[in-house]
């Protein structure tokens, strides 16, 4: 195959990144590697999106700045149409930056509170050196208008706009160089429920409308589900489920993954086994040996304390990571 025409839009390969941190916390204790992500790998097209769920802490946020480059890689690739990401900083890095753009959780913090919303969102065009002062502004109230806002929005500061009409903004600012992906972390945890759907429908229409990627990173199944083509569940560090969604959250086969979707407060499937996790997820510094959820699993078995599953392809399609789910060999 022609590996850059058919080349997805991100490529990560065997994504990892560890932190040198004090055991204990200590100020002269020993040093330890925490992992953070340790070991992630996905493809994703153009106009689609991939939905990466799991508990705080197991490095979702430490992925979406790996595959824009804002973090230093420990070991792996990202490769965005078949070309390696450069390191940060570079002119070629920048010029490819332009095509990933990232939404926060927060938009306020994302924000600059002095200065008004229609010069924040003008002024990645005047960072690239891009149109003059009347066409920037120009762009700047055409983006407005695609994300639901208005001309008189413009000159309004950010402490003067609702949570939604604020995320608006940072999806303006995020859209006015025309990427071709979006990475959101938890972009709507912070915004009222009633406002959240309207939010995510304009990230559909968006992505209808402009062919966007999409990496959305969410505590929400539900709304994940919504979004997502596909779907990858982290665990410590590592992917231990990816596939479809609705085969996903419909008949998890990981057992972490049978407990996320069972914490589902509503419409879980009349029937289905409630499996209640204890405790939190293990320190990223003492991983445990074999599977890594084997401390909380509770069909565990000697084997998935002794040998790490890899992540392997069943009959349908998905990519599990557990020696005991069905459909594989030898379980
Ligand atoms: N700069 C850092 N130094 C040390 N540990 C970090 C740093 N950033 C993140 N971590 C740790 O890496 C792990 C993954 O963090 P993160 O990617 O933010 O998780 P998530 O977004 O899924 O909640 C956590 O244990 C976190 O404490
Ligand atoms: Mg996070």
């Amino acid at each position: 195959m022609n590996a850059p025409l058919d080349a997805p839009l991100v490529q990560a390969e065997n994504l990892v990144r560890h932190y040198r941190v004090r055991r204990g916390g200590r100020l002269f204790g020993e040093h330890a590697t925490l992992r953070a992500v340790d070991g992630v790998s996905f493809a994703l097209q153009a106009g689609r999106t991939l939905g990466l769920v799991g508990e705080s802490g197991c490095g979702k946020t430490t992925t979406a700045r790996l595959v824009l480059g804002l973090l230093t890689l420990t070991a792996g690739t990202i490769r965005v149409d078949g070309e390696i990401l450069p390191g940060a900083g570079t002119a070629r890095w920048r010029s490819l930056r332009q095509v990933m753009q990232m939404v926060f959780q927060d938009p306020l913090a994302a924000l600059d509170r002095r200065v008004a919303v229609g010069r924040q969102v003008m002024e990645p065009l005047a960072i690239h050196g891009i149109a003059n002062a009347g066409e920037r502004r120009e762009r700047a109230l055409a983006i407005l208008h695609s994300v639901g806002l208005q001309a008189h929005h413009f000159d309004r500061y950010p402490h003067e706009l609702s949570g939604g009409q604020r995320q608006r903004v940072v999806l303006a600012r995020a859209l006015i160089l025309s990427p071709r992906l979006l990475v959101c972390d938890e972009p709507i945890s912070a915004l009222d429920v009633s406002i959240q759907a309207q939010v995510v429908n304009l990230l559909l229409d968006l992505q209808a409308e402009r062919g966007l990627a999409y990496l959305f990173i969410s505590h929400d199944l539900r709304m994940v589900r919504q979004v997502s083509h596909e779907v990858a569940v982290m665990y410590l560090g590592r992917i231990v489920e990816q596939g479809d969604p609705d085969l996903l959250f419909a008949a998890p086969a990981h057992p972490y993954t049978q407990a996320l979707v069972s914490a589902i407060p509503v419409a879980t499937e009349r029937g289905r086994k409630r499996l209640i996790l204890k405790g939190d997820p293990p320190n990223p510094v003492s991983v445990p040996p074999g599977c890594a959820f084997h401390t909380r699993c509770p069909m565990a078995v000697a084997r998935c304390r002794a040998e790490t599953p890899a992540l392997r392809l069943l009959d349908d399609g998905r990519r599990v990571a557990c020696h005991l789910a069905p459909g594989m060999a030898d379980a």
